[in-house]
C-alpha cells in the first residue's frame, strides 16, 4: 500500500515536470537505495566540503550544543529530518548517551534501507539509546510531530537540506515546522553559506563522476519505476553557480534531439539537442536571510556554529 502510494506520487511529480518548460525533475527522488548510497559517495570526496564542514562543527561543538538541547527540562524528543547514515548525528548522541542525558531520537528518511542501516548500526554503537526511525517524505512527517509526547522538541535539519527548497518551500517548510514547536522548542538547521564560486563549483561540477551518476541515477529509478526508456549515454551532467542569488543547480543536458517513453505515463517527452532538465538547486546562503528566516516564523537565533573558514553554519533556534 504505502508503495503504491509512493509510486503514483513519483509518476504524478515525473509528469508535471517532463511536460513543463522548462524541464525539472524534483530532487527528492534522488534518494532510493542507490541513490542514497550514490550520495554517500559524494559526501567522501574532499571537494564536497560541506560534510567535513559540519562534522567539524559538531566534534569541536558537542559539549555546548548538547547542553543548549537540554538545559532547562528534564528531557527532550530529538527528531532530524533526513537522517541519511547518521554519520554527524552520532557524535552528539555519543555525546548526549556520554552525559546521561534524557532524550528520544526519532531519524526521519525517505530511504527505509538508510534507516534500517542507521537503526542497526545505533543498536550496536548505542545500546541504550531509544531509537524510533520513521520513513516517508519530511513534509508528511513533520505534520504527526505534534502526536509526539509532549516533551521539548529539537529538530535537526542537517547538510544544508534546505538548500534544495525554492523560496515557496522554504516558508512552507519553516511554517510547518513552527506550528508544530511549542516555546521553548528548538531547531537546529545546517545552512551552506555563500564562498568563493570556485570552491563551490568544485563541490558540484564532478570532479569524480559521482554527481553525474548520482544524476543519471535518477533517470535509471525512473526507466525501473515508471518503465520509461531514457538512454543515460544521451544526457549530460552540468552545474553552475549564481554568486547574486546564491544557487548552484544541476543540470542533465539532452546531447541529442530525441524522444523518450514513460509506460507508466502513458506518453513520449521530446528533447530537443541541447535541452536541459533542471534537477536540483542547492542554494547558498548569507547571514542575514537566515536571520530573517528565523524572525518571520516566530524563532529567535540562540547561536550560529560555524567552521574556521565560515563554509558553512548551523543555526540554532529557540521558537518564542
Ligand atoms: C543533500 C541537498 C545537501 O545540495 O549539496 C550534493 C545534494 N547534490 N551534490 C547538496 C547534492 C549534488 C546535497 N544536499
Amino acid at each position: 500500500m504505502e508503495q503504491q502510494i509512493l509510486l503514483s506520487d513519483i509518476a504524478a511529480d515525473t509528469l508535471r515536470g517532463l511536460s513543463a518548460n522548462p524541464k525539472y525533475l524534483l530532487s527528492k527522488y534522488f534518494y532510493d537505495d542507490t541513490g542514497s548510497s550514490i550520495f554517500q559517495d559524494i559526501m567522501q570526496m574532499p571537494e564536497y566540503y560541506l560534510t567535513g564542514c559540519e562534522f567539524g562543527i559538531f566534534t569541536l561543538h558537542k559539549q555546548q550544543i548538547a547542553e543548549s538541547f537540554h538545559e532547562g527540562v528534564p528531557g527532550f524528543d530529538l527528531i532530524e529530518l533526513g537522517s541519511g547514515d547518521g554519520l554527524k548525528t552520532k557524535i552528539l548522541l555519543q555525546q548526549l548517551v556520554s552525559k546521561a542525558i534524557n532524550f528520544n531520537f526519532y531519524p526521519v528518511d525517505i530511504s527505509l534501507k538508510a534507516n534500517n542501516e542507521l537503526v542497526e548500526s545505533l543498536q550496536r554503537e548505542l545500546p541504550f539509546l531509544h531509537v524510533e526511525a520513521k520513513t516517508g517524505d519530511y513534509f508528511h512527517e513533520i505534520k504527526k510531530l505534534n502526536g509526539y509526547s509532549g516533551l521539548r522538541k529539537v529538530i535537526l535539519f542537517l547538510g544544508s537540506n534546505i538548500g534544495n527548497f525554492s523560496d515557496i518551500e522554504i516558508n512552507l517548510f519553516l511554517g510547518q515546522l513552527s506550528a508544530v514547536c511549542h516555546q521553548g522548542d528548538k531547531v537546529f538547521i545546517g545552512f551552506d553559506l555563500k564562498k568563493s564560486p570556485d570552491v563551490i563549483m568544485k563541490a558540484y561540477s564532478d570532479p569524480h563522476g559521482h554527481t553525474r551518476r548520482f544524476n543519471l541515477n535518477h533517470l535509471s529509478r525512473l526507466n525501473r519505476e515508471l518503465k520509461a526508456d531514457f538512454q543515460l549515454s544521451n544526457f549530460e551532467h552540468h552545474a553552475d553557480y549564481d554568486p547574486v542569488s546564491g544557487f548552484t543547480k544541476s543540470f542533465l543536458i539532452s546531447t541529442k534531439e530525441q524522444t523518450v517513453h514513460i509506460a507508466a505515463l502513458e506518453q513520449s517527452f521530446h528533447f530537443a539537442k541541447w535541452e536541459p532538465i533542471f534537477m536540483e538547486l542547492s542554494r547558498k546562503f548569507d547571514l542575514g536571510t537566515i536571520e530573517n528566516l528565523s524572525e518571520k516564523h516566530g524563532f529567535v537565533v540562540e547561536k550560529n556554529y560555524s567552521d574556521p573558514w565560515n563554509y558553512f553554519v548551523d543555526s540554532l533556534w529557540v521558537r518564542e
